[in-house]
């Protein structure tokens, strides 16, 4: 039984004219890692072709995909920064905080910035711990989905940080899931995949228009307080943020927490039910878990890939990449670099330093970065602190998605309650 895509087998020969990165169902199937490792030896700048379709560039080293990632110069996000963008551009292109370049990414970013920082983070923590809590409740009764489990857990901080009440937070989650990957199974709202996204869309913006008006009329420290106040402080300029743009920013905000964090989570309890002997130490030391969180993130990569388009041509890991040509960093591959971390295939807890890029790099470095940190932390010091372990009762389910890393289910039971400490 598979139930760990992260991990090569490493007799696996991997031909570079069998590789296929765009077909979604490759990563339900099987880990990825031998490609990227065959990929990162022969090829680190490799043109995937596609039949009827815009091709692209597959960049696989650390060194390359941080520079695509830091130099936004040449590589823009301005008009799509996924797979799925590749030759069609994205609707909310130079709209977002994730689809524009710097200076003008600035204008939405450092305002953000106010409602997602350090200390707000620190004063609401008590808030988070709470909700945190009540979220691992239902392992005490046995087995649980631990991936259906987690859905909540990005609510708690984009629906605390976004101002969004909790009667919403599970259907939010929900149709978050079906943009992300509306043709897997699990998350089929119509009766198919085009269908199932329009609805998620629909619902999703239906309730953002709601708590927007809401906002106006009442405003807060919150986020959508803040992108329409960004909103107003740009009207008169050429280019207004109007309501739609702080729709779209919500949008981009609910994706951000909602593709990621949860499947950080399951991947890192995944390998700790693989790894029972961590189990002790990270009860009896609170720096033991931090480091966990730092390894979960790079072990996890829960984006595969952040996607750019070239302005200018360029030289890179030995390709010539042409201004226009669309390039895809492949971060999962690059945090099991090895020329940049020991044993890249071995979960390690003290690794130090950690430099993955899971949270990416360089202007659009992740924004929630410190709050999911802060939920991951305090998400598996409750669970060392109340269980002595988990284990698998069933085979996981990978997500149907070439761009999210996710667990759409992960059936586990803790194995005993730990005496109260
Ligand atoms: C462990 C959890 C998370 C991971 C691994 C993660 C990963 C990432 C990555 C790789 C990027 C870079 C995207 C790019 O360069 O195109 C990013 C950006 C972003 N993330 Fe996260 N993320 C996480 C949690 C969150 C949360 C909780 C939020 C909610 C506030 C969030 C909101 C965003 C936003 C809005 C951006 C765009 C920032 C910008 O363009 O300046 N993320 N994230």
């Amino acid at each position: 039984m598979t139930v760990e895509l992260t991990l090569p087998p490493f007799d696996m020969p991997v031909e570079l004219s069998d590789v296929d990165l765009y077909d979604p169902q490759t990563y339900v199937l099987a880990d990825q890692h031998p490609t990227w490792r065959t990929m990162r030896a022969k090829a680190p700048v490799w043109w995937q072709e596609r039949a009827d379709a815009t091709g692209f560039w597959c960049v696989t080293r650390h060194a390359d995909c941080e520079k695509v990632v830091k130099d936004y110069r040449t590589f823009s996000s301005q008009e799509g920064t996924i797979l799925a963008s590749v030759g069609v551009g994205d609707t909310a292109g130079g709209q977002t905080i994730t689809l524009t370049d710097p200076p003008e990414h600035a204008a939405i970013r450092v305002p953000s910035m106010r409602a997602l920082g350090h200390a707000v983070v620190q004063e609401r923590t008590p808030f988070i711990r709470a909700r945190v809590t009540e979220l691992v409740e239902p392992c005490d009764d046995g087995e649980v989905d631990f991936a259906r489990l987690m859905r909540r857990l990005p609510m708690v901080l984009a629906g605390e940080f976004m101002g969004i009440p909790p009667e919403h937070w599970d259907d939010i989650a929900l149709w978050a899931a079906a943009c992300v990957a509306p043709d897997d199974p699990a998350y089929a709202l119509g009766a198919n995949p085009a269908q199932t996204l329009r609805l998620a869309h629909h619902q999703l913006f239906a309730v953002f228009r709601d708590l927007v008006r809401h906002r106006r009329a009442h405003p807060g420290k919150d986020l959508i307080s803040v992108l329409i106040e960004i909103t107003d402080a740009m009207s008169g300029r050429d280019k207004p943020l109007g309501e739609w743009q702080v729709l779209l920013n919500c949008y981009s905000f609910i994706l951000g927490a909602n593709t990621t964090t949860p499947n950080v989570a399951s991947h890192t309890l995944l390998a700790l039910t693989q790894r029972p002997e961590l189990w002790p130490r990270l009860r009896d030391d609170r720096g033991a878990v931090e480091g966990l969180v730092e390894e979960g993130v790079r072990w996890s990569s829960p984006t595969h890939h952040l996607v750019r388009r070239a302005t200018a041509d360029v030289e890179l890991g030995g390709a010539t990449i042409r201004a226009g040509d669309w390039v895809s960093a492949w971060v999962a591959s690059a945090n099991r670099d090895e020329a940049v971390f020991d044993d890249p295939y071995t979960f390690d807890i003290d690794r130090r330093p950690n430099r993955h890029l899971g949270f990416g790099g360089g202007p659009h470095y992740c924004i929630g970065a410190p709050m999911s940190r802060l939920a991951l932390t305090l998400l598996f010091e409750e669970l060392v602190r109340r269980y002595a372990g988990f284990e698998l009762t069933g085979p996981p389910t990978h997500l149907r998605s070439n761009w999210i890393n996710g667990l759409v289910s992960l059936p586990v039971r803790q194995v005993g309650r730990n005496a109260p400490c």
